[in-house]
């Protein structure tokens, strides 16, 4: 794990109102996995802010967002130059290993995350690669997505399928999935193999404050920031976890 203060390179639009911003932090850049995530400090007397890294470009990282509140919208409005204090990588990523010959990766909303490096870990280990993402209408779809074939899915029908991405999705030997929890449990019902990012509230990010409480399926809880954020579908109690959730918020 790195602090650094990392200098912001730029910024991108990938849709209204969600941007990547690139960072430089070549400790983080060099040893992050897909998955993992970044807590980022922002000025005043705040909680720093966990990100998915979202690709990683030679010597920095990037994270895609929108803002919903004071943290997003001040890392939104950094221009090059500024500096953002950086702890990770954090948590446990995907942890792909060789032996599927296909995966397919899942995203709704800002669950495109941790899909780009999920991506580029899966071809490397020579998988083909389905990215299927969907969002409420083609307006809120990333513009930004990588793989062997690309499917959207828009709960309007106004680009691709027209419904959720999971219902959208082919079967796939290994299935990766991010998005609002409610998506993640229907991934659970259809796949549950699949490994998938879970999104909670955090405060310390490293597995101090017990913030971050993901309930288990086998009774207990784990540490999204520890253990997660990353777990098999079918071992999260999707009927518990929505309650203290407001998912609308990233969907
Ligand atoms: C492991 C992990 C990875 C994440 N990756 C990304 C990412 O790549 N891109 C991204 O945009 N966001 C990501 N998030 C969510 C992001 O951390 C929150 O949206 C952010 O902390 C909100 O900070 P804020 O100061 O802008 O909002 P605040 O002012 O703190 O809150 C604004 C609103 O957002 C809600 N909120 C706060 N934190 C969360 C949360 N964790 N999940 C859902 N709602 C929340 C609050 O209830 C409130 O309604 C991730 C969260 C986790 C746990
Ligand atoms: S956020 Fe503090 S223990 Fe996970």
């Amino acid at each position: 794990m790195f602090l650094l203060n990392a200098p912001i390179v730029a910024t991108r639009e990938v849709a209204p109102g969600m941007a990547v911003v690139s960072m430089e932090a070549p400790e983080i850049a060099a040893s992050v996995r897909a998955g993992q995530f970044v807590n980022l400090g922002i000025a005043g007397p705040f909680l720093r802010r966990p990100f998915s890294v979202y690709r990683v470009d030679g010597e920095s990282i990037e994270v895609v967002l929108k803002a919903v509140g004071v943290g997003t919208a001040e890392l939104l409005g950094m221009r090059p130059g500024d500096l953002v204090s950086c702890l990770g990588p954090l948590g446990r990523g995907f942890d792909l290993e060789a032996g599927p010959r296909s995966a397919v990766l899942v995203s709704g909303g800002l669950g495109v995350a941790p899909m780009p490096l999920a991506a580029r870990e899966a071809r490397a280990l020579g998988m083909r690669v389905t990215w299927v993402h969907g969002a409420r209408s083609a307006r809120e779809l990333c513009s930004e997505a990588e793989g062997e074939e690309v499917i959207f899915a828009t709960d309007d029908g106004s680009r691709g399928f027209a419904g959720t991405a999971v219902a959208a999705a082919p079967d796939g030997e290994l299935v990766l999935a991010c998005g609002p929890n409610r998506m993640l449990a229907a991934v659970a019902e259809r796949w549950p193999e699949a490994r998938v990012a879970v999104e909670t509230y955090m405060g310390c990010g490293t597995g101090v404050c017990l913030g971050c409480a993901v309930p288990l399926k086998a009774g207990g809880y784990d540490r999204a920031c520890k253990e997660g954020p990353v777990y098999r579908a079918a071992a999260v109690d999707w009927a518990s976890l929505p309650s203290h959730l407001p998912y609308a918020v990233t969907a």
